[in-house]
């Protein structure tokens, strides 16, 4: 398949795995990108020097592209961004945070820029800042989310309409015929992160994986609202923030319950009961642990069955009037 998105990022599928915290070590990029899709590492959960470290190892284990996540509001973030100059990163894909802040200095080493929006009016920022392309996350999706909880069958078309640059959708997407939905309100390819952050290759703990794939419907929930907006699978800290939440706490006595290192407790070290276990809705529908081409290679198949029958449909076309 080509694409704009195959096109920009010199990719086969235009599946972009998300760049997660404790998830996207350079295994998991370096599995994605040779299944033909784009790996990104998450720096946000990186000292600047392990970053550069998963850098150096993908570049020795893949000659295909890769990028990096760079949460805009990483506490050291020049360092960061020297990093990603020195090893020469081609991709970056940024979130949580202004673009105009670091685009052009990027663009300006030649760098291919993505960011990461929730809406269709922070997607026009990105583009006059200057991104190559914009990623549009519903809140579907697992990580940090917008506020107005807008789902990504909502804001894909209005995005399409707002901007002209390429667009990238995310939040819900782990097969072919959820690629083939995104292309069809107006994407030009997905980023998955639930599905990917299941994946064998990703870093996070076999205790969180499991938990999430017997996730059944409803099995997360958006919380910390007025901290930074989170889809978070149920569980005994997220009744103390849900309690917290109904009894109208304010921001401080949140940042108290939350406290340091809680995504870390869950994802990383497998903590069930106290960790932070950030994971999409879409989870419920994943069943198993597989290897990131396997992930890839069903979803390539069966959008390509998918394409093939359900798209010939219109060909006999809707009739209208009676
Ligand atoms: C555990 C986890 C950590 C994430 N960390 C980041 C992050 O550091 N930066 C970012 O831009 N997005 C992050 N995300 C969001 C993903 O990159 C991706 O956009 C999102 O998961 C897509 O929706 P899905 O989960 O429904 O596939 C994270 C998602 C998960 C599940």
């Amino acid at each position: 398949m080509k694409n704009k998105i195959t096109e920009l990022f010199e990719i086969k599928y235009p599946i972009i795995a998300g760049g997660m915290v404790w998830v996207s070590g350079w295994k998991l990029a370096v599995a994605v990108s040779n299944a033909g899709g784009l790996g990104l590492i998450g720096a946000g959960s990186m000292h600047p020097d392990t970053l550069r470290e998963h850098i150096q190892k993908a570049k020795a284990a893949t000659d295909k592209p890769f990028g990096v996540n760079v949460p805009l509001l990483y506490p050291e973030i020049d360092k960061l961004m020297d990093i990603l100059v020195e090893e020469g990163v081609k991709i970056v894909f940024t979130s949580a945070g202004n673009p105009k802040t670091w685009t052009s200095m990027l663009k300006s080493h030649h760098m291919t820029v993505i960011h990461v929006v929730s809406s269709s009016k922070f997607a026009l920022k990105a583009q006059d800042a200057g991104v190559d392309a914009v990623v549009a996350e519903g809140f579907e999706a697992g990580g940090h989310n917008g506020r107005e909880e807008t789902t990504t069958f909502t804001l894909i078309p209005q995005v399409r309409q707002a901007i002209s640059i390429p667009l990238i959708a995310a939040g819900g997407v782990a097969t072919g015929n959820g690629l083939l939905a995104a292309l069809a309100l107006g994407a030009d390819g997905v980023q998955i992160g639930t599905a990917f952050a299941l994946a064998k290759e990703s870093s996070a703990h076999l205790a969180f994986k499991e938990k999430s794939i017997a996730l059944q419907e409803g099995g997360t929930m958006l919380c910390l609202k007025k901290l930074a907006p989170t889809r978070l699978i149920k569980n005994d800290f997220y009744d103390k923030v849900a309690v917290a939440e109904e009894c109208g706490m304010g921001v401080e006595e949140l940042r108290q319950i939350l406290g340091k290192g809680r995504a870390k407790l869950g994802i990383f070290e497998g903590d069930l009961v106290e960790g932070e276990l950030e994971i999409g809705q879409i989870a419920s529908l994943i069943k198993e642990i597989k290897p990131a081409k396997q992930i890839i290679d069903e979803i390539v198949a069966e959008f390509n069955q998918s394409a093939a029958t359900i798209i010939p449909l219109p060909k006999q076309s809707l009739q209208s009037g009676s």
